[in-house]
Parts: C-alpha cells; sequence; structure tokens
C-alpha cells in the first residue's frame, strides 16, 4: 500500500489527548469517508498494528479488513491534507511540497535584490500546478527552491515529508534524482548517444534492471508520439519539439513525485508547442504531480491550479480544474485572473 506523507495527524478540532499513541505516528494516509466523518490510516506506536482512526468522533479501531480500505482509499484518492505546524488541514486534498517562511536573496550589501522574505506555499499531489508572474519575479528561483535544486537562504521545505533544507548536498542528489524530474526549456540530451539511450542513462541511476527501464521508456515514448524509427535517432537527427518530448520520457522514467518544468515550451514554435503541451496534459491525467514556470498563457492553461507571484508574495491563485479543457470559460477564467493580477 501506497502510504505516502509524513506529517502527524493534525486535524482541526481533534483531541490529542486521546490520541496520544499517535504521537509516534510516521506515516498517515487520510481520507474522507463521508461529508461528516473524516477518517485516517495509521500506524500505531510501535508499528505492529493499522488503526483506523476517526477524527471527529474520536475513536480508533484496528483495521480488519485492509483491503476494503485500499479500495476505499482509491475511491477517496484524493486524501486530506494537514500541516503539522499550522494545525490546518485542507479537505480533499494532499500536499506533497509544503514550504514555509522562504527567503531567498541574491548578492550582498548595497547590491543585494531580496527575491522574496517570507513566502509560503503548498503544492498538492496530482495537481498540475503553473507558477505564473512577469519576468524576473522569481518563478525560476521558487521552482529551483522547491525542488531541491538551490537552497533557500531560510525558511523549511517540507518534500514528501522531508525537510530538504536540512540535507547535505549528497543526501539532496540523491533526493532529487529519486523524487524529481525536470524539464528545462534547453533540452540538453546528449548528442553522443541515440533517445532511447539518454532515456535509459537517466533510468539505470535509480535502478538496475535495464529491461525493465526500456520497457518503461517504450511505453512512454509511445506515450509523446515518438515511433521506434526515431528511438534511434540523436538530438541533432530530430525537431525541438521532439526532442523535448524526449527530455519529459528521460524526466520522467524515474517516475518521479513531482515533474518541475521551467518554460518548457520557451523555445519552441506553437505546433512543436502544443505537441509538448499535450504531454503534459497526459502526465497530469495519468495522476503525475507537475510544477510548471511559464508567462505563456496556453501553457498555463493546462494547469488546473495556477498561482500568481509578484513582489516576493504568492499574489494569487486560480483555480481552473473544473473547466473542460478546450472550454472557451477555462480561458475566460485565466484571461480574468491574470488581469487582475495586473500582467
Ligand atoms: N544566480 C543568480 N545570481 C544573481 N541573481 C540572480 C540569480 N538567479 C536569478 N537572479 C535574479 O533573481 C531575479 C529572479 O530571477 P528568476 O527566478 O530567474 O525570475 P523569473 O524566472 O521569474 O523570470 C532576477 O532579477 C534575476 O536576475
Ligand atoms: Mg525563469
Amino acid at each position: 500500500m501506497a502510504v505516502k506523507g509524513c506529517f502527524y495527524p493534525d486535524f482541526r478540532g481533534y483531541d490529542r489527548t486521546k490520541y496520544k499513541s499517535l504521537e509516534y505516528i510516521k506515516a498517515a494516509v487520510p481520507f474522507q469517508k463521508e461529508d461528516t466523518a473524516v477518517y485516517f490510516i495509521a500506524r500505531d506506536k510501535w508499528k505492529k498494528a493499522l488503526l483506523l482512526c476517526d477524527a471527529t468522533k474520536s475513536s480508533m479501531k484496528k483495521i480488519k479488513c485492509i483491503q476494503l480500505l485500499v479500495a476505499q482509499l482509491r475511491l477517496f484518492h484524493y486524501g486530506m491534507s494537514h500541516n503539522k505546524k499550522k494545525g490546518g488541514c485542507v479537505m480533499g486534498r494532499q500536499i506533497v511540497i509544503s514550504a514555509k517562511h522562504l527567503k531567498k536573496a541574491f548578492g550582498k550589501g548595497e547590491s543585494m535584490q531580496v527575491i522574496y522574505s517570507d513566502l509560503n506555499i503548498d503544492i498538492y499531489k496530482g495537481d498540475f500546478t503553473v507558477i505564473m508572474g512577469s519576468s524576473g519575479a522569481g518563478k525560476s528561483t521558487l521552482m529551483y527552491s522547491l525542488s531541491g535544486m538551490d537552497k533557500p537562504d531560510g525558511g523549511e521545505i517540507c518534500f514528501d515529508g522531508t525537510d530538504i533544507t536540512k540535507l547535505n548536498n549528497d543526501r539532496l542528489a540523491v533526493f532529487r534524482r529519486k523524487q524529481c524530474g525536470f524539464v528545462f526549456q534547453q533540452i540538453y540530451l546528449i548528442d553522443k548517444m541515440n533517445l532511447m539511450d539518454n532515456v535509459i542513462t537517466a533510468g539505470v541511476l535509480t535502478s538496475k534492471d535495464r529491461e525493465d527501464i526500456k520497457t518503461r521508456a517504450k511505453e512512454l515514448f509511445s506515450l509523446v508520439n515518438i515511433p521506434e524509427k526515431t528511438w534511434r535517432k540523436t538530438s541533432s537527427q530530430i525537431s525541438g519539439g521532439e526532442a523535448q518530448r524526449a527530455g519529459i520520457v528521460r524526466a520522467v522514467i524515474n517516475s518521479p513525485n513531482v515533474l518541475f518544468a521551467d518554460e518548457p515550451t520557451g523555445a519552441l514554435n506553437s505546433a512543436n508547442s502544443g505537441a509538448v503541451l499535450d504531454v503534459f496534459t497526459s502526465l497530469h491525467k495519468k495522476g503525475q504531480s507537475i510544477v510548471m514556470v511559464t508567462h505563456d498563457k496556453k501553457s498555463a492553461l493546462r494547469g488546473n491550479r495556477i498561482i500568481y507571484i509578484k513582489d516576493g508574495k504568492i499574489f494569487g491563485e486560480c483555480d481552473l480544474g473544473k473547466f473542460e479543457q478546450d472550454n472557451i470559460e477555462r480561458t475566460e477564467k485565466l484571461d480574468q485572473f491574470i488581469k487582475e493580477m495586473g500582467w
């Protein structure tokens, strides 16, 4: 069972004194069974039993039929997220990255440029989160912090239960390799290798079974519409759009927890951009969590949650999830939002 997230359960209104043994919980999968009751599955103090905890009735009982609960979890596959520090929770969504009080500045003394001094953001599992903002607003800097590519000067970033600001560089590199996939405007495929070998090279960093990696690579190449004859080509023999789609295959070959993309269509013409964005949409539909930085409206429209950063803060956010992909209302909603943000 995929038990992810390791915040202590900290539900609104939940009585801590009744849950003493749960102080030791290392993994909890919360989910909502009915509107009135909030349940979560947790391991007890000695990790011997799985418990079904009803947060509203302050009762716990051992789970007899784990299978049934797993099925229920799938049914309510968005969990309930909670935050250890704030003690708050958000119904129906599980947080994968929670960044608090982030600080980042470049330069020193008089030339110091503060990018953000107290930025807070939560990223939800399964979301296609888009970070927008004007050029120089700090979008890429934020993405680098959230993904552990660069350390903030202060604050904490809880990524699936690990505060990545506390990891040393070696552990951070291992963490990134396992948890994150990256797509940039520059694709950085190794031109001495064909596309398949580029992908396999990324895969063998985390998995030893070459055949497994190859099978997954083939599935992914098919998902991104790169035919078999093109696998054998190098990046100089294909179009920019094909190269970027191969770059996405490489980014997700290790099934990253979160796929990060920084202006992935920035160097592409509109036909190639569309094909690349279709890949992001397909991956999102398959449940991939995505964080994409862009200043392009067409790209932003693919996300379900748009975050606008300005003046070192989350200036506003917009939910596009309720509109169908090609619905005019989706475009109108985004247009209205970015206008309000002063775009
Ligand atoms: N490594 C760096 N050294 C100095 N300044 C930087 C560095 N990276 C980014 N900056 C500055 O920080 C600001 C925000 O950059 P960035 O996050 O790349 O913005 P955006 O992606 O929103 O365009 C910019 O003014 C940029 O010049
Ligand atoms: Mg940028």
